[in-house]
């Protein structure tokens, strides 16, 4: 009776591990995970960030940014680029290029404007929101560090 007992929680610890090992493996910390519609949009935005060319040059954010951004990326000629890990904690930073502070949302557009040479989504659009919400999936937890580095 006793080794059942031991047996069932065992399983059920199992279980747990599992679910949370599969969480991780979609890249979706389980704090994001639990409100419905956050999760969807994560995911619509996981599914853009690998799969969406915005009518450019048929390069997706995942051309570039490997692994779903979660570690350094590279350029088609092999440089190394910042992860996108904490990008969602860094901004609002100053970006000397364009001499202006910029938002998340702003990085995004110019992103798929110069890199995928695509149309980017109109501010407050869906697909926006949606990639905006897989990058800050990817920061969840972490400290707030405006014009911070990238990891
Ligand atoms: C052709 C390569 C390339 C593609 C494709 C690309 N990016 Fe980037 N991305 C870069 C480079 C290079 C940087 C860093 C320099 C800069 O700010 O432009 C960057 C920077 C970023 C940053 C800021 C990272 C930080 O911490 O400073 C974000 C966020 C980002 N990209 C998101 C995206 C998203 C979302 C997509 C797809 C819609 C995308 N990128 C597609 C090359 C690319």
């Amino acid at each position: 009776m006793k080794l059942i007992k031991r047996q069932a929680r065992k399983t059920i610890t199992l279980g747990a591990a599992l679910s949370l090992l599969s969480l991780c493996a979609l890249g979706i910390p389980q704090a994001a995970a639990t409100e419905p519609h956050l999760e969807k949009a994560i995911q619509r935005g996981q599914a853009l960030f690998a799969h969406e060319t915005f009518g450019g040059n048929g390069m997706t954010c995942q051309s570039c940014h490997v692994d779903g951004g979660v570690p350094p990326g590279k350029l088609p000629n092999g440089t190394a680029i910042p992860s996108l890990a904490n990008a969602a904690v860094i901004f609002p930073r100053f970006n000397p290029r364009a001499n202006k502070v910029i938002t998340l949302d702003d990085q995004v557009r110019n992103c798929i404007a110069r890199a995928l040479q695509g149309q980017p989504p109109a501010y407050g659009s869906e697909q926006l929101m949606q990639l905006v919400s897989y990058l800050a999936s990817l920061a969840q937890g972490k400290p707030l560090d405006i014009n911070g580095r990238p990891q």
